[in-house]
């Protein structure tokens, strides 16, 4: 059971019940409930891999071999196995009530879509794919075999995952689109990031300073929580996303 007092779970899903136009920016917390380590804090990746040495695309560049070794195969070993929790169901669930038209990830795990949201922006693009550093060439990282590194595309360019790496710039569109509805929403859910990596934290300040309710749901406080955020829920995103959806329901019936 999580502590967060009741009524600040209801208030949460008052204003949830009432949206039309919700959005959800989700970051690695909201996975590690399905086995996903997130970056920052106790048992975090960037405690065990320097992300400037590993996560960089300057270090990618000079030596992509290793990259694929300490960061990549790591990451896809463990992302394979994970599938949807209680927060991304609930998340589905929200859209499918009418309260939710979109989820902003940070996460690379492709979990909201198992989950059934349809509307996902992938800010931090997705280790599903593999793209050429040379021909931008995509393709489906389970059809590459893995046994020589780095993996090589036909045109002879070294592949990689089809993520944002440290050093380089989100997709302009994919940008442009998720600032457009943040400043269109109602409400902004908050789930499971530490709002410190840029221009995903500016995200819930443009929903805000356009009216949306902000409700945040981590087990820690983080620079939103009391600046930006009007319920702040603290627990873990599965067990408080349950509780809030099945709220949810009853007051919209
Ligand atoms: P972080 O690792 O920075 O933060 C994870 C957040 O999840 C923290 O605030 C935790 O308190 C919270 N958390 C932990 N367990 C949770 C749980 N069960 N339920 C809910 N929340 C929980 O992850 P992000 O904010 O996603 O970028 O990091 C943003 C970006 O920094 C990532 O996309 C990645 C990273 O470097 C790139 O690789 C480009």
């Amino acid at each position: 059971m999580t502590t967060t007092p009741s009524s600040l779970i209801e208030q949460a899903a008052v204003a949830c019940a009432g949206a039309r136009k919700g959005v959800a920016l989700t970051g690695a917390g909201i996975s590690v409930e399905s086995g996903i380590p997130p970056f920052r804090g106790k048992g975090g990746l960037w405690e065990k891999i320097d992300p400037m040495k590993y996560a960089h695309v300057a270090a990618f560049e000079s030596n992509p071999a290793e990259v694929w070794e300490v960061l990549f195969i790591g990451m896809s070993d463990v992302l394979g196995k994970a599938s949807p929790n209680a927060a991304h169901k609930g998340l589905r669930q929200l859209e499918d009530s009418g309260v939710l038209q979109t989820v902003i990830t940070q996460n690379v795990d492709g979990l909201h879509q198992q989950a059934g949201s349809s509307d996902v922006i992938e800010f931090h693009g997705t280790h599903a794919f593999l793209r050429c550093s040379a021909c931008s060439r995509r393709v489906d990282a389970k059809a590459v075999p893995l046994d020589h590194l780095p993996p090589k595309c036909r045109c002879g360019g070294v592949l990689r995952p089809d993520v944002v790496l440290f050093g380089e710039m989100i997709d302009p569109n994919l940008l442009q689109r998720s600032q457009l509805l943040s400043a269109g929403c109602d409400v902004m859910l908050v789930i499971g990031t530490s709002g410190t990596v840029e221009p995903a934290a500016s995200l819930p300040l443009i929903a805000k300073h356009s009216g949306a309710f902000i409700i945040e749901i981590n087990p820690e406080p983080t620079p939103l929580t009391d600046r930006i955020s009007d319920v702040t829920l603290l627990g873990p995103a599965g067990e408080i996303m349950d509780e809030m959806v099945d709220r949810v329901k009853k007051l919209k019936v």
